[in-house]
């Protein structure tokens, strides 16, 4: 569904990523790991067309398509969804003006009504501003929305952070049903046990802007030297 090939990104200042491959079958969940700074949101960015950062080398494409280079939103009209860091609802709009504003004018698919069924607490805070929810809520309302695009790849940068453990388990519980509907997902986590977790095969970003490590999610639970050496967690 999406293909990275040897992609590198830079912004003006440095080169960030030297050559990514990373492959997300159809109906697959992949999660990117890498510490702080190794490049998952430049990646993310990259992928889905958000300037900066720049693509200067290789080729990204989704379902065959070669949409390197296209503006994010073409990448957005073409069924890439995207879950940014930090969520970026806006603020001063209602719960349901978020959701509304993204919908497009196919009646399949995606609805409001389908959203609040899939997190209730959304629901509840329907009339309220965005910029008054909680950070759970605000999760929650960020993925609600790129779910209103129907998207046939879902993107999410770090969707636990910040996040206290009950709502956690609440957006872990949602995502899990996501993925095993058969939805394309790409998540870039910090959070190991998230990552763990969600996906089925996962990758470690390392520091010199490649993949370091990339195996199913079973294979990496027993290998905690690899889990220590890149992202300095266990043993
Ligand atoms: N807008 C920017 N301009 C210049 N450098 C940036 C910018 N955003 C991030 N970087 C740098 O790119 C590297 C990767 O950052 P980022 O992709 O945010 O990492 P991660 O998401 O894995 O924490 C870091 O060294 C960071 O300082
Ligand atoms: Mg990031």
């Amino acid at each position: 569904m999406l293909s990275i090939e040897d992609v590198h990104v830079s912004y003006a200042t440095a080169g960030v990523l030297r050559g990514v491959e990373l492959h997300v079958g159809a109906g697959e969940t992949v999660s990117l790991l890498g510490r702080n700074g190794m490049g998952k949101t430049t990646l993310v960015r990259a992928v889905c067309g958000l300037t900066p950062p720049l693509l200067t080398q290789g080729r990204v494409k989704l379902d065959g398509e070669d949409i390197t280079g296209w503006s994010s939103h073409r990448i957005a009209r073409a069924g890439m969804g995207l879950v940014p860091q930090g969520r970026r609802v806006f603020g001063s709009l209602t719960v349901e003006e978020n959701l509304k504003v993204v919908a497009t004018a196919k009646d399949k698919g995606w609805t409001v009504k389908r959203v609040y069924d899939f997190f209730p607490r959304l629901a509840d805070r329907s009339a309220s501003l965005a910029g008054a929810l909680s950070g759970g809520e605000q999760q929650m309302l960020a993925i609600g929305r790129a779910l209103m695009t129907n998207p046939r790849m879902l993107v999410m940068d770090e969707p636990s952070e910040g996040l206290a453990p009950a709502v956690l388990d609440t957006i872990r519980d949602r995502l899990a049903e996501l993925s095993s509907t058969g939805l394309s997902v790409l998540v870039a986590e910090q959070n190991v046990d998230l990552a763990l977790d969600l996906g089925s095969r996962a990758a470690i970003l390392g520091g010199d802007g490649t993949i370091a490590w990339a195996g199913t999610t079973d294979e990496l639970r027993q290998r905690p030297e690899v889990l220590a050496q890149h992202l300095g967690v266990g043993v």
